[in-house]
């Protein structure tokens, strides 16, 4: 079974990351390098220090070696190693520490960094995107593949450079003080690490997609669990909802277990291996130095070196499969960044003020993945400060059309032009706009906070202009907190039409030059609609309006109305020929 390279994932993470993050990363490299060099110091000093026990006279040649003459008694040069010992132990730590602060903090400024370049990638992409688009899976990738990414991703590679320097320095030092055992770890090294490369490491890989599916099916499921509670309730399927979260959860489990388990492995492996191979290194140096005292200085190097060594094989095998199992994680976030279709915002055309003309000119879309044309060849213009209805039996295209004329989405075919000139894809074009979508959401937050979505600083007289041509003001003031009371997850606590009013007051409140409404009155009852198209009326004097409306009487005061049928415009009436037209019988009115 072939899995992608650490190195492909690697090469991944290269292109993923900005400049100063790679600047960051190498620094990360370098950190670790110097703690490995610090540790293979304390190590050799280590050995040095075991020989100078057993026979101080040998720290008075090293000694000499680094140029003190000074004769010292036995006793004196052991306090003077061990206090060189203890110093370079401290350093080493304090270097250690710095570095813990310094991989942990950046790692960390990494991984929220990205998260909010994603996020930047995500808003920019094309509506498009998000009518195929799992709401589940863009929250897994951004909160959980982008965190283990880095959390186990970057951590594991600075840890695996750092292991990896300190066992082959000393692999090394042992290669000078006994080369037979050498032979011997470099064969059993290599049987581990064949093992490691063609079975376990593809394993990790398979745990990392498995969690990953695991993951999302079960955020997935908890996710409508608590969105669909009153259809679950209602339909009886408790238990069914249940069981498809306990099953999800189960398969996590299970791979969560294997997972740990198998990391744990190798350290049981390693330890069998290590005093097997000590045993073994006494038996070769009882046979070469007879003498225990001589054996003790050699020993004492095998001892630390093992005891350093073995463990560190075992954090590089464990850190090799930890990043193993993040390349999953690591290629969904890769492919999401590098692949979602930006939108042109069009952000630095010249500032256009909408002066004559909304036209659709031989407009023709399709939705991906389907066979026919929601719009066909659509033309018509809108004139400033006209008010447009749009009728036509339900799936006839009218929501396609406001969203082409929104720049939501983009016409295969023909094109939507402010004043012939300018496109609406553009930033400019939405601040024109106030529109109540036919499916609304409101955010879990107060009601001013869902009209002014998003503000931090709300203008105040804005806001209850926005509520009094809602017609909010009555239910505002029936309510406990007022205006600062909670509304619930996507409305929960409301009625439909108080939903739909304060839709329509969040529309109103940045006083749009454009006010389009998609079936947002779908919900109120005649008089309160009737009141709401009064205020609506008195501020059409310069404002151009757009209505689909299902309930003919919401359309009275239009202009002119478009009647759609099948993707087509069959044609542009005004109300009173709309209600003597034969197709007034598919609507409610
Ligand atoms: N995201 C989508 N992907 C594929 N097809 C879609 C998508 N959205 C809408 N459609 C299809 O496009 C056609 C037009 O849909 P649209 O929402 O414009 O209808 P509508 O006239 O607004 O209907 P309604 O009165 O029910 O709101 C329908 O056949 C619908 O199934
Ligand atoms: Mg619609």
């Amino acid at each position: 079974m072939s899995t992608p390279s650490i190195l492909s994932a690697l090469k991944k993470l290269r292109i993923l990351l900005s400049r100063p993050e790679k600047i960051k990363a190498l620094w990360i490299a370098i950190f670790a390098v110097i703690s490995s060099f610090f540790e293979v110091i304390t190590a050799s000093l280590i050995v040095v220090f075991a020989q100078v026990l057993s026979q101080p006279e040998i720290g008075l040649t090293y000694l000499r070696k680094l140029g003190i003459t000074a004769e010292l008694s036995p006793g004196r040069t052991i306090l003077y190693f061990a206090v060189a010992v203890g110093s370079i132990y401290f350093v080493k730590n304090l270097v250690a520490a710095v570095e813990i602060f310094f991989q942990n903090f950046s790692i960390q400024q990494m991984c929220y960094n990205f998260k909010n370049k994603l996020l930047n990638k995500y808003i920019e992409a094309d509506y498009g995107f998000y009518l195929t688009r799992n709401s589940s899976l863009g929250a897994q990738i951004v909160g959980n593949d982008t965190e283990l990414m880095f959390n186990s991703g970057m951590s594991a590679f600075a840890s695996i450079i750092s292991e990896s320097i300190v066992f082959c320095i000393l692999i090394s030092l042992i290669v000078y003080l006994n080369p037979s055992l050498a032979i011997i770890i470099f064969t059993l090294a290599g049987l581990i690490g064949l093992l490691l490369t063609k079975i376990i490491l593809p394993k990790f890989y398979k745990f990392g997609q498995q969690l990953q599916q695991a993951s999302l099916m079960g955020f997935q499921t908890l996710l409508q669990f608590f969105h669909a509670f009153k259809e679950i309730i209602l339909l009886g399927k408790r238990e069914q909802f249940i069981k498809a979260y306990a099953y999800q959860a189960f398969k996590k489990a299970h791979v969560q277990a294997w997972q740990t388990s198998l990391n744990a492995l190798p350290r049981v492996i390693i330890e069998v291996l290590f005093v097997g191979l000590f045993v073994i290194a006494i038996g070769i140096l009882a046979l070469e130095h007879d003498s225990p005292s001589q054996m003790m200085g050699v020993l004492g190097g095998y001892l630390y070196a093992g005891f350093r060594l073995m463990p560190g094989l075992n954090r590089i095998i464990n850190q090799l499969n930890l990043f193993k199992s993040s390349i999953p994680p690591i290629e969904r976030v890769y492919t999401d960044y590098t692949t979602i279709a930006q939108c042109q915002t069009y952000k630095d055309i010249p500032v256009f003020h909408f002066n004559t003309t909304i036209s659709f000119k031989d407009v023709s879309f399709k939705y991906i993945n389907t066979n026919t044309n929601a719009l066909q060849n659509i033309n018509f213009e809108i004139k400033k400060g006209e008010c447009i209805g749009i009728v036509g039996e339900t799936g006839s295209g009218k929501s396609t059309v406001v969203d082409t004329l929104l720049g939501l989405l983009t016409p295969q075919s023909g094109a939507v032009l402010i004043d012939d000139v300018f496109p609406v894809t553009t930033v400019q074009w939405h601040q024109k706009i106030g529109y109540v979508p036919q499916t609304l959401y409101l955010l879990d937050d107060t009601v001013e906070n869902n009209i002014a979505f998003g503000e931090t600083t709300i203008n105040q007289d804005a806001l209850a202009l926005a509520i009094d041509a809602a017609q909010l003001t009555k239910f505002i003031n029936k309510l406990p907190d007022g205006i600062k009371t909670t509304v619930g997850e996507r409305g929960v606590r409301l009625s439909g039409g108080e939903r739909q009013r304060i839709a329509i007051a969040r529309a109103l409140y940045r006083n749009p030059e454009i006010l389009i409404f998609d079936e947002a009155t779908s919900a109120l009852d005649n008089e309160t609609e009737a009141k709401l198209m009064e205020t609506i009326n008195k501020l059409r004097k310069d404002r151009t309006v757009i209505m689909i409306a299902h309930r003919l009487t919401t359309l009275k005061d239009c202009d002119r109305i478009l009647l759609m049928n099948k993707g087509c415009l069959d044609r542009i009436v005004n109300y009173k020929d709309l209600i003597k037209s034969p197709k007034k019988e598919k609507t409610n009115a």
